[in-house]
């Protein structure tokens, strides 16, 4: 295995174990991966398809929104990291994209990729994020970023929050890298 990939394998597997690793430890592993990520992580992901995994919510949209050009969907990526899901919803028309994460090194990253218009530097938990309004979005994306001490189960009543338009919530969770 190549030093890098095994490097940051090795982090992802020592966060897992790991049962008083903090919010801290997981800002600092993905800081340090950042500028390695987009050349690491399909060699340390099973989850490694953006384009397929961002297609759903192309459809879903298409049938929430029908009236709605892309251009006017607004869509949050939370745990953006260096922008890949962001590209691959850019390809399909959708221009209005923010992108959220803990890290602000990933965030650089992602910067880099032109398809994000604001970037959020924060951990989403259970506590209310104060720079997201209720229903500010149209739609989430989540990929790669469930469990392992990154977004825990109790954040999803703050991601439904965000993305709540009367009853119509439109998710698409990739799994999570370990
Ligand atoms: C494996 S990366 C996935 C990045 C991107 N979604 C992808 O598929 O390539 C996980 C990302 O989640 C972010 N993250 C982890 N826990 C978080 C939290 N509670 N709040 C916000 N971001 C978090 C990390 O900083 C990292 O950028």
């Amino acid at each position: 295995m190549e030093a890098t990939v095994e490097k940051h394998l090795k982090n992802l597997q020592w966060l897992s174990q790991e049962k008083n690793a903090t919010k801290d430890d997981v800002r600092g592993i993905y800081d340090n991966w950042a500028a390695e990520y987009d050349g690491s992580m399909p060699d340390i992901c099973q989850c490694q398809n953006w384009k397929q995994i961002v297609r759903p919510l192309d459809v879903a949209v298409s049938k929430a929104f029908p009236d709605k050009g892309k251009d006017e969907i607004k869509i949050i990526d939370v745990a953006a990291g260096t922008g890949l899901t962001g590209v691959e919803l850019n390809k399909l028309g959708y221009t209005s994209i923010d992108a959220l994460d803990i890290s602000q090194e990933m965030l650089n990253e992602a910067n880099k990729k032109d398809v994000y218009k604001r970037f959020i530097c924060t951990h989403l938990g259970d506590q209310h994020t104060s720079e997201i309004q209720s229903g500010e979005y149209d739609a989430l994306t989540c990929v790669n970023a469930l469990g392992n001490k990154h977004i825990l189960p109790t954040a999803l009543e703050e991601m439904c929050r965000i993305v709540s338009k009367g009853k119509k919530h439109i998710f698409v969770v990739g799994v999570t890298s370990a």
